[in-house]
């Protein structure tokens, strides 16, 4: 994103009057909200149009929630392994409707927080379902009423839903999205997750850490498949310690009832077609994805212009739609569909409404992934650079010979880092092992801010810390690594 002041308020013109807003924003996710409380701060007289509470899917069903009980499975991990620090801990337990209420009190607080901010910062809020009429018009329907309101802009965040695979049995009552996951009230016993992606593989530690048998089928040759081969298999031997049956290569086909009640998952080798054996669950996870979320949005019926697939809104780089004055951001647009994008995209539509031109760039997206040990990669893959160049230098740095790291315990995973071969410029960097999402940061910047790997070997990182794993893949990208024999 650019960065450019402007006059406080734009040009938006004379005060609107009730019911007139400079800009109206349909959804309140990260995207929303966000770019509700940076217009309103800016002068902008800002509707904020919400059906459920404000939050969106990331707070209320998705980063938040997954996150809070990601932290009970490593602290019950923690404690089952207290003996390996030395400590003592007996019949240690999981409290799952325990578990699950310290995540809704985490949610519940954190869509306070939101609540208060857009109040705060003077965004009227609607609470019902909208619907765009106009270019300018959006009718707001709750269930007494329905009521109408105009804005000079209108930004179109209303995010994505789960997707369902078109197979037989995949309407079964057994048969659970994400947000149904994170509803259970008791541990299945067994589950199946169709879709070894993100969700996937996130939910599937979750699971298995809390002591369910998960089995996971994955379509393509790889888990996590938009990563680098080698970080996917540290996190697919992980899985495997931990108890999670994985195919990989194997589509799912159809979803039957057995005669136990537990739903029996058909799958078949995704090249040949040959059928593979049979597995079955007491709940099945459908985790193939996300779409955009267009539904009774008026999209169509005021002319905006749909990406090619008819999959997202489409949008040019100051996340403006084919409509001049209406704007779309976040997983509606089908582009990276992470909070973090959504947000930003948010900036950029308020900062372009009000008349400051930039653009989104996507160059540094880090992308944080809270499998067991997490992943995060920002910029550039090795096989992507690798695509490109042939030349690009790898550095590289295990954990095991991190101090912190083997403190924590917890040594496994590495940090790679890409640079361009004749400048040393850091094109892009993953990290698998402890603390990989929070590590990232440091990258995210070198790569948003094109630092070369001797600015980051040369830079001071305090001992005995997780970054200092980052410093040594630096070293490693330029003349070797101080802390490794070759
Ligand atoms: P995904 O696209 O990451 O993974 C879906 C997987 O399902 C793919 O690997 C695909 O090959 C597989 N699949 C499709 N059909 C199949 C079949 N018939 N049999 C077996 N496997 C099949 O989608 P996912 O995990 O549902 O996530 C949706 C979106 O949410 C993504 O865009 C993701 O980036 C975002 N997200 C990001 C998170 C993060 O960054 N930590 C967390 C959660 C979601």
């Amino acid at each position: 994103m650019q960065e450019d002041r402007i006059t406080v308020g734009g040009d938006l013109g004379p005060v609107p009057g009730p019911g007139e807003y400079d800009i109206a924003i349909v959804g309140g996710g990260p995207g929303g909200y966000v770019a509700a409380i940076y217009g309103a701060r800016q002068g902008a007289r800002v509707a904020l149009i919400e059906k459920d509470t404000p939050g969106g899917t990331c707070l209320t069903r998705g980063c938040i929630p997954t996150k809070a009980l990601v932290r009970t499975t490593e602290v019950y991990k923690t404690m089952q392994e207290a003996v390996r620090y030395g400590c003592r801990g007996e019949n240690i337990q999981v409290d799952f409707a325990r578990a699950m209420a310290r995540k809704n009190r985490v949610v519940a607080g954190l869509v306070k927080g939101v609540q208060s901010l857009l109040a705060k910062h003077g965004v009227t809020v609607l609470a019902g379902e909208g619907r765009l009429v106009d270019r300018q018009t959006i009718q707001v329907k709750t269930v007494e009423a329905e009521t109408l309101i105009r804005a000079k802009h209108i930004i179109v965040a209303t995010g994505s839903e789960s997707m369902r695979l078109p197979i037989d049995g995949a309407l079964g009552e057994d048969i659970i999205d994400s947000t149904q996951a994170l509803e259970l009230e008791e541990l299945p016993r067994s589950m199946v997750i169709i879709g070894g992606g993100v969700i996937g593989m996130e939910f599937a530690f979750i699971f298995a850490r809390l002591g369910v048998k998960v089995t996971v089928i994955e379509y393509l040759d790889q888990i996590l498949a938009l990563i680098d081969e080698d970080l996917s298999q540290e996190v697919f031997r992980s899985a495997r310690t931990a108890g999670i049956k994985i195919y990989t290569g194997a589509k799912a086909t159809s979803i039957m009832e057995g005669e136990d009640g537990e739903a029996i998952v058909a799958f078949e080798h995704a090249k040949t077609g040959e059928a593979l054996p049979m597995v079955s669950g007491e709940k099945v996870l459908m985790a193939v994805g996300r779409r955009p979320f267009l539904r009774g949005l008026g999209v169509t019926e005021i002319g905006l212009e749909l990406e090619a697939n008819s999959r997202g809104i489409k949008v040019d780089h100051t996340m403006q739609t084919s409509i001049e004055n209406v704007y779309a951001i976040g997983d509606v647009t089908g582009k990276l569909m992470l909070a973090h994008v959504a947000s930003h995209q948010g900036l950029v539509a308020i900062d372009n409404i009000l008349g400051r031109k930039c653009v989104m760039d996507y160059r540094a997206v880090p992308n944080a992934i809270f499998t067991d040990p997490e992943i995060a990669a920002v910029g550039m893959s090795e096989k992507e650079a690798k695509t490109l160049s042939k030349a690009v230098r790898v550095g590289r740095f295990p954990f095991a010979g991190n101090g912190k790291a083997l403190t924590l315990g917890m040594s496994r995973g590495f940090v790679k880092l890409i640079t361009e071969p004749d400048t040393g410029v850091i094109i892009g960097g993953s990290i698998v092992g402890p603390g990989a999402t929070d590590l990232i940061g440091e990258v995210t910047l070198a790569v948003q801010h094109r630092l070369t790997a001797e600015q980051v070997a040369r830079t001071i990182h305090a001992h005995p810390t997780l970054p200092e794993a980052i410093f040594e893949a630096a070293w490693a990208a330029e003349s070797g690594a101080l802390h490794l024999a070759d």
